[in-house]
């Protein structure tokens, strides 16, 4: 059970959630060039706040959570508006890889900082992505661990530089960040603070892939390793996997 099933029910109700996204999916759609024929996923979307208010923007959105309770009420969102193009999913980005296919834009608002193993993450996120494809992350900047109090075990935010070159390792070839909002949150004392939250945007290198059937690797071009094999024809170089010796690799 997710610590978020309590609180998707009133999550919409709460005017703060409601002013973020917008303010974030302002600052998304002007660091984006992005087209309705797109494919997008949101990555921790809650209730799909930020989907939504994206929804004419692109052909499909995936809005992808692990909690029951957020995409319960994603669910009954999409029933009552009809629009059926927002596929609410309940997945765990952490323990699983999913087969939803590739995307076009990844985007994601106050989900890194709950995600343990951010690296992984990043490589994981871009293997679902299309080469040129766009990840957009939302986060807070480091703080002083006052936004979540005592006991939180997540990130404190990040430094988005950092989170850029962390990205590179993973094959995304160029990166940008600015600031995009500031978050008010009461204090346990009554006064009010502001958690100020980056726009991070990353693009995936193009050029040609490849995927490796066996043990799921995917890489460039560059990365694939070659065998010789005996044809009919005399020998032969074939594509092998770098990391588990395979020649089941397929360009993607
Ligand atoms: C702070 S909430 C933000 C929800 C939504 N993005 C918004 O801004 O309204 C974080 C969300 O990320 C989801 N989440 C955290 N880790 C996840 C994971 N590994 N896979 C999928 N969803 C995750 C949580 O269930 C929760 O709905």
């Amino acid at each position: 059970m997710s610590t978020f099933d309590a609180v998707a029910a009133d999550w919409d109700m709460q005017q703060r959630h409601i002013n973020r996204t917008k303010a974030i999916t302002e600052v998304f759609r002007k660091a984006t060039t992005t087209h309705k024929s797109m494919r997008a996923l949101e990555f921790g979307a809650g209730t799909g706040l930020m989907s939504f208010e994206l929804a004419a923007d692109f052909a499909e959105i995936v809005m992808m959570d692990n909690s029951k309770g957020m995409v319960e009420v994603m669910q009954k969102k999409v029933a009552e508006s009809g629009l059926n193009h927002l596929k609410p999913v309940l997945f765990d980005m952490e323990t699983h890889t999913p087969e939803l296919g590739l995307f076009d834009v990844i985007f994601t608002q106050m989900v890194f900082h709950h995600v343990h193993k951010t690296n992984h993450m990043l490589e994981a996120l871009g293997k679902i992505l299309k080469p040129g494809g766009i990840l957009a992350i939302a986060d807070l900047y480091p703080e002083d661990g006052s936004f979540h109090g005592y006991g939180f075990d997540g990130h404190l935010g990040f430094d988005p530089e950092k989170l850029g070159q962390e990205a590179q390792k993973f094959g995304f070839s160029q990166y940008t960040h600015q600031p995009c909002y500031e978050l008010p949150k009461a204090m346990p004392d009554g006064s009010t603070k502001n958690f100020p939250l980056f726009m991070f945007v990353a693009t995936k290198a193009a050029g040609v892939y490849y995927h490796c059937l066996s043990c799921d690797w995917t890489g460039t071009a560059e990365q694939v390793e070659f065998d010789v094999i005996e044809t009919c024809m005399g020998p032969d170089k074939t594509e092998m996997c770098p990391k588990c010796g395979s020649l089941d690799v397929r360009e993607r």
